[in-house]
């Protein structure tokens, strides 16, 4: 049986410049999707897949990411005198066992290999899984969480899959499949960002992985690739020519990019309607634009 998932890397070291000015003073992670920021939901999905051990990889100007999972006595303490327990309840999900989280700055941004790798002293020789925040992901079961039982059953790696229009394939990592068995899909390739006519599928790699520790091996002999970064795709690649598996995992849910603004948007009123205390409101609102948007046409 292939070895247990406990540990986790976050990287968020990235500077967010595409929700300038927002980005300014507060990191990207930070940013909400109706009450919860968005680095909240990637915790979240962690600990539902039996996560222990949250390793975040950051970058100068990310204080508020540290202060959001410490205690707040201050805020605490007023809202105990005031009884509002269910606040107190909420805050909970945002407090870490002493020891669970870790941090370790990436000093250059080097690309997403290159943050992978700044954690690999805390991961040792363990398998493990990488979370980009910026795919938020509404499923019944948390994505994490049914990667981590087809891991179980195929041990390897396992990359989160997801089929994407061919000229959006310049925009992900991109597989080269040997053989779909459905949901489980075997990998013989994988490419950074290519060009639409170079792409070896249209099934593009979303930020979701659960990877053995030798592709923190394979990173140490990582040059730049695409875009001149460290890609963490070329290191997962490098186990094919090692004869080491390789899989796609299309999960079910509907993922959302909340790297960029439309995507941010779209995830914004899905998870308001999601929400029982809003849904109505939203829902009357939102037909109320509609009619009026389309009498004017
Ligand atoms: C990263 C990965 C890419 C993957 C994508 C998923 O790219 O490098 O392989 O397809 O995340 O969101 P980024 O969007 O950070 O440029």
């Amino acid at each position: 049986m292939a070895k247990k998932v406990t540990k986790a890397i976050f990287p968020v070291a990235g500077l967010g410049t595409r929700f300038l000015p927002a980005t300014k003073s507060v990191p990207k992670e930070i940013m909400t999707l109706v009450d919860r920021p968005l680095i909240q939901y990637a915790i979240d999905e962690a600990r539902a897949a039996g996560i222990k051990e949250f390793i975040f990889v950051t970058s100068r100007g990310k204080g508020a990411l540290e202060d959001y999972f410490d205690h707040s006595p201050v805020l605490e303490q007023e809202l105990r005198s005031k009884n509002k327990t269910d606040l107190l309840e909420i805050l909970k999900n945002t407090n870490m066992d002493s020891g669970a989280i870790a941090y370790i700055r990436q000093h250059k941004a080097l690309g997403l290999g290159h943050a992978v790798w700044c954690a690999r002293r805390l991961i040792g020789n363990e398998p493990f899984a990488v979370i980009l925040p910026d795919d938020v992901i509404a499923a019944e079961k948390p994505c994490l969480q049914q990667m981590v039982e087809a891991y179980n059953e195929t041990g390897g790696n396992i990359v989160a899959a997801m089929e994407v229009a061919p000229e959006r394939s310049s925009s992900y990592g991109m597989l080269d499949v040997e053989e779909d068995r459905g949901e489980l899909v075997k990998i013989k390739g994988m490419v950074e960002k290519p060009k639409q006519e170079d792409s070896p599928s249209n099934l593009a790699v979303i930020g979701r992985y659960i990877l053995s520790p030798n592709v923190l091996k394979n990173l140490n002999q990582l040059k730049s690739g695409s875009g001149g970064e460290i890609q963490l795709t070329d290191a997962i690649a490098a186990e094919l020519t090692q004869n080491r598996d390789v899989f796609g995992y299309r999960f079910k849910g509907q993922r959302f990019d909340c790297g960029s603004k439309a995507g941010f948007l779209q995830a914004t009123v899905s998870f308001g309607l999601a929400r029982p205390e809003l849904r109505d409101d939203l829902y009357a609102y939102l037909q109320e634009i509609m009619q009026v948007d389309k009498a004017a046409q």
